[in-house]
């Protein structure tokens, strides 16, 4: 029996990351097999190539060079880490897959939309989300947010956080240009709302998928040990 894929999509500051990781908690806690990983990075190569793409210092990449990185973490993460895991029947999250390619690759810097559909096949060997969670938020309330966790990091922006925020607005058209062609895969949360609101909105898409769909082989493993 093949896993379940969950991704986490939205822009700069919408919360993914907190609320990938609440969900992990949640279905850990009700003995769920659930593996957590990031695109870009999530392997060792991926992570040398996350450093490049991130790198504030990196100003003269071509948006080509930027869309074929992209592509090269992704195809080393599916083939290390997330088919390897479905095959065994683990529920993997993913934190960003290949909806961010097309909002920030394809809306954002206006590459061709049907090349990108291409790349991403061949980076993830035809792989698809069995859901994708999309947090939608306003671009200047999300890069605050960015600003806000920059500065305690290290007082930087990286390359991406640092595009102007006409960018930024693209990016959120395209990700809700993809909910409205995928309403099925794609669950839209407002993410200006409270963590707690959206975190159980979260929780009953999955659990309702798990029941849906059975339990993924494998990946229930008995809650008290
Ligand atoms: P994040 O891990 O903090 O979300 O940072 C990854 C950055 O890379 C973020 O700004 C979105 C961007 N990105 C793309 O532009 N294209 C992609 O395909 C992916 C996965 C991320």
């Amino acid at each position: 029996m093949p896993g379940l894929f969950v991704t986490f999509e939205g822009g700069e500051g919408t919360g993914k990351t907190t609320q990938l990781k609440a969900l992990l908690t949640h279905l850990r806690a009700a003995g769920w097999d659930a593996v957590e990983t990031r695109d870009p990075g999530g392997t060792p190569i991926g992570k040398q190539i996350r450093g490049l793409l991130l790198d504030p210092e990196n100003t003269r990449m071509a948006a080509a060079s930027e869309l074929c990185l992209y592509e090269a973490s992704r195809a080393q993460l599916v083939h290390e880490v997330i088919r390897p895991a479905l095959d065994a029947g683990r529920i993997v999250l993913c934190d960003r897959f290949t909806d961010s390619t097309v909002a920030y690759q394809g809306y954002g810097r206006g590459l061709d939309l049907d090349l990108i559909a291409r790349m991403n096949a061949l980076a993830t060997d035809g792989l698809r989300p069995d859901l994708t969670v999309l947090l939608d938020l306003d671009p200047e309330a999300g890069l605050a947010r960015a600003t806000q966790r920059a500065t305690q990091r290290q007082g930087r922006h990286d390359r991406i956080e640092e595009e102007v925020l006409a960018f930024h607005q693209r990016v959120r058209a395209g990700y809700r240009a993809i909910a409205a062609a995928e309403p099925g895969r794609v669950a839209v949360l407002d993410a200006a709302r409270g963590m707690v609101e959206i975190e159980g909105d979260v929780r009953r898409r999955v659990d309702e998928l798990l029941r849906r769909s059975g339990p993924p082989g494998g990946s229930r493993v008995p809650a008290s040990g």
